[in-house]
């Protein structure tokens, strides 16, 4: 024992994991008073800012001790989380008692995917025993309650933070830096979202601080010397006027030790299995697996048509097009100009304008067969469907817009839209919905109500949803409404733009297992007459991203503008993206060098990802892009831990193999935009006394992806099983000892064969 952890420390510099050494790897440690500290490995990393209560429109705290400790006990008991032991004070602040709890949980370790040896939590919880009246700040950037809360202070050791915020899953106010009074900066209050800090130097110490439940109700607040001292607070939004009796609120401090990717994975997974969230609707959504066509911001017909013609003849003569050069498109997404809108844009009717549509939605959908992800935005004071305008439903009606307040509405209205072909709905504007209703920031439950009803009946009526311009607020949410699906992570598509920087949302988005997506892309980079006056030179940087993120593959070019090649890269002739098992994410030196400049990590963009199919059958992929200078990579700062024995090779030259292990890494150089590296890696494998790897449909994106490839199976001879459209060709490369070559690969009447490496035969069926 002593040994072994004598060779860790040693080993430590150059490897990027460090090793548990059991529970007190992380502790919160409570004294009598209510005042905690936060210790990382024998590091205290966090102290408690004062415990602070808004009622009575005064505010409670224990700095001056307006808030009065009333009691303290201990409980404990199980549940579907694990077993947790609890710590509660309670406190008086004015007529309200409240009691602040810290319950420390054990996991149960079927949770993780990583295998996190049941590291413990903490839960930081607040309970409303008789509710709070006049609670609301004068602000809705604060909150009206505080716990946790920390001070901002310079550590004893350096930590960097990651701050998801702002529009697009927290990818625009997203802020990266060092933890202390002058440097961290975040967006607080409504834009908020989960805080993650990390150390330096052991590189593999990241704490995640974020709402566990209602939470389009909670905040985070910086608060700074203007407003009463360097603090960072969690508690429900400064908006709120009073907290009903019985409220609890909960915020989670997760510890992870494998690095900052894994840490969110895992956090992520718990609070998916407190809140019931299963990945069923994410796996089985037709637009998440198929290449789809778009015509939003950044397509060539958004708010445009071909020459002289209207909507309805475009999309067909799309058809006819992608038809006859073979683009094997499943479904489209008709965007903001389809349905019936006021002065401010708000939805007044969500049926299509004839001038638009003039058949209609269902002729439409019976002549294309297209399924349709049809967007949507806030609901005007106008809209048809409220009662105050003799509609059939009860809105709420603040100013130019409108929010539902039944869930027979949404129930009505998406049934209907199942007869044209609806599959998914694309709420958009959640931002401006949210901020613009007065009555949702003041509200400590209306939020909620509002997206679990739209939730609910999506689940009637078998239908997805997109969430676009949500705050990390509404990610969470989906926590709940697990047909939230998919969510857009960057700003809009625009030619030439860098909406591909996706690989630091993704990470968010996925962690709460909801489906990344760039928006639409070109494929070719030329398309005259388009509404942007401009050209797109990534057209490949574009398409490996979209297929690397697991999310939707939309293209969005003009008739006569497609590259085929360059789209049957993402898909099998049927349409089926060909994506990895996980959504590429920056790795975790990426995070570390946003927060500090001078840290050794990739000035530019170093993603990872990869395809497991099992066991020792995990093959990975790095793709690197707009990469100033060079940067050298361990299979474990690519987040490949627990890879069996590998070598790497880059994607245009399968013969440039190279082994990739910790004494070996892999150094990348001359990665720009036009021309970024894409590298794949492969076990080694032996096979009658020959190094054999297999390398896979070097023609895709991802050579080997669950959607292709079924079964591996290795022993004397390796057989594998391949799965796609009827008589499909399918090119799959082994390399031997240094040599690679194809097999060629015919699929039969089924879409299916059976390739033998040994024999160098498919056998389709
Ligand atoms: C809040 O106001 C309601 C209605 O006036 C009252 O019944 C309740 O006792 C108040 N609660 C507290 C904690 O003051
Ligand atoms: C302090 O916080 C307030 C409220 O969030 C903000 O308006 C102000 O700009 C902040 N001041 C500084 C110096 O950051
Ligand atoms: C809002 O409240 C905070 C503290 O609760 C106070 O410091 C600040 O001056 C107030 N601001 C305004 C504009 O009233
Ligand atoms: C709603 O309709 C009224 C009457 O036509 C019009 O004056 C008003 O501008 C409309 N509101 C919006 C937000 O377009
Ligand atoms: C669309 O097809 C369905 C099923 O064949 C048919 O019932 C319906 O009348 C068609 N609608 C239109 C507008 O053509
Ligand atoms: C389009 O872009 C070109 C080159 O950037 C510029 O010269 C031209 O004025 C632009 N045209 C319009 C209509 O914006
Ligand atoms: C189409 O894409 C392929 C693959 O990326 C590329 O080699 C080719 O040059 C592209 N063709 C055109 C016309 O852009």
């Amino acid at each position: 024992m002593c040994l072994r952890s004598w060779l860790y420390v040693s080993l430590v510099s150059w490897l990027c994991v460090t090793i548990s050494e059991g529970n007190q790897d992380f502790a919160v440690n409570v004294n009598s008073d209510g005042t905690y500290n936060v210790v990382i490995q024998g590091d205290v990393w966090l102290k408690s800012a004062p415990t602070f209560f808004r009622a009575d429109g005064q505010v409670f705290s224990s700095a001056d001790g307006s808030l009065k400790l009333v009691k303290n006990t201990q409980s404990s008991g199980e549940d579907v989380i694990g077993q947790w032991e609890a710590n509660n004070f309670l406190y008086q602040a004015g007529s309200s008692q409240i009691e602040a709890s810290f319950v420390q949980y054990t996991p149960d370790p079927s949770i993780f995917t990583y295998n996190n040896p049941s590291l413990p939590f903490m839960l930081f919880k607040q309970r409303y025993i008789n509710g709070a009246n006049n609670t609301a700040s004068n602000s809705s950037a604060f909150t009206i309650s505080g716990f946790p809360g920390f001070l901002i202070q310079e550590s004893t050791i350096p930590l960097g933070y990651l701050s998801y915020a702002g529009l697009m899953s927290g990818s625009l106010g997203l802020m990266a830096g060092g933890w202390g009074p002058s440097s961290f900066k975040i967006n607080d209050g409504i834009e908020g979202g989960p805080l993650a800090l990390f150390d330096r130097v052991k590189t593999a110490n990241t704490l995640i601080i974020s709402p566990a439940s209602r939470f389009m109700s909670s905040s985070i607040w910086r608060q700074n010397s203007s407003t009463g001292g360097d603090n960072v607070y969690w508690g429900t939004m400064g908006g709120v006027e009073n907290v009903p009796l019985g409220v609890e609120t909960s915020f989670v401090l997760f510890y992870g030790n494998q690095g900052i990717n894994k840490a969110f994975v895992s956090w992520g997974q718990i609070l998916q299995r407190w809140h019931g969230r299963t990945d069923q609707y994410t796996k089985s959504d037709f637009t998440i697996n198929y290449l789809g066509y778009w015509m939003d911001n950044g397509a060539y017909y958004y708010y445009r048509t071909e020459k002289g013609k209207n909507d309805q003849d475009t999309v067909l003569d799309l058809k006819t097009y992608m038809g006859q050069i073979g683009v094997p498109v499943r479904y489209i997404q008709y965007d903001e100009w389809w349905y019936y809108w006021d002065n401010d844009h708000g939805v007044v009717t969500w049926t299509a304008q004839p001038k638009i549509f003039p058949n209609g939605m269902e002729w439409l959908y019976n002549k294309t067969q297209y399924p349709v992800v049809a967007h949507s935005m806030y609901w005007s004071s106008n809209t048809t469907y409220a009662k105050a305008n003799g509609g059939e439903y009860d809105f709420l009606i603040d100013g130019h817009k409108a929010l539902p307040l039944e869930e027979r509405f949404w129930n009505d209205l998406l049934a209907e839209s199942r007869d044209w072909g609806l599959f998914v709905y694309e709420q958009d504007y959640l931002n401006e919905e949210f901020e613009q209703i007065r009555k949702l920031l003041s509200d400590i439950d209306l939020g909620r109500q509002w997206l679990t009803q739209m939730g609910n009946a999506a689940a009637k009526n078998g239908l997805t949803i997109q969430y676009c311009m949500s705050y990390p607020r509404h990610m969470l949410q989906s926590l709940e409404i697990p047909v939230v699906t998919q969510a857009r992570v960057s700003h809009d598509n625009r030619p030439n733009t860098d909406n591909w920087k996706i690989g630091v949302t993704s990470l968010f988005s996925w962690s709460l297992g909801v489906a990344p997506f760039k928006d639409n892309f070109w494929t070719t980079s030329v398309q005259p007459g388009n509404g942007y006056n401009s050209t797109e030179p990534h057209t490949s940087l574009n398409a490996v991203v979209a297929t690397l993120s697991t999310g939707p593959v939309g293209i969005s070019d003009m008739v006569g503008g497609m590259n085929r090649t360059l789209i049957m890269k993402s898909v099998n002739t049927d349409g089926l993206i060909l994506k990895p098992s996980r959504p590429a994410t920056s790795i975790d030196n990426r995070i570390r060098r946003m927060a500090w400049p001078d840290f050794e990590g990739p000035d530019g963009e170093v993603w990872s990802t990869y395809s497991d199919f099992g066991g020792k059958n995990k093959y990975g992929i790095v793709l690197a892009a707009d990469l100033q200078g060079s940067y050298t990579m361990t299979p474990c700062m690519a987040g490949f831990q627990g890879f069996p024995t590998s070598m790497v090779f880059p994607a245009n030259n399968p013969n440039k193999i190279q082994p990739l292990t910790d004494p070996q890494p892999l150094t990348m150089s001359g990665c720009t935009m036009t021309d970024f590296c894409l590298f794949y890696v492969s076990p080694v494998l032996t096979i009658n006394g020959k190094q054999v790897l297999i390398q896979g449909e070097l023609d895709k994106w991802v050579p080997m992806s669950p959607q292709r490839v079924t079964n591996i199976n290795i022993a004397d001879d390796i057989t594998i099983s391949l799965s796609g459209g009827v008589h499909e060709t399918v090119s799959f490369w082994f390399n031997v000892d240094g040599e690679s070559s194809p097999v060629t690969c015919t699929l039969g009447a089924a879409g299916l064969a059976t390739l033998s490496f040994t024999s160098g035969t498919c056998r389709g069926t």
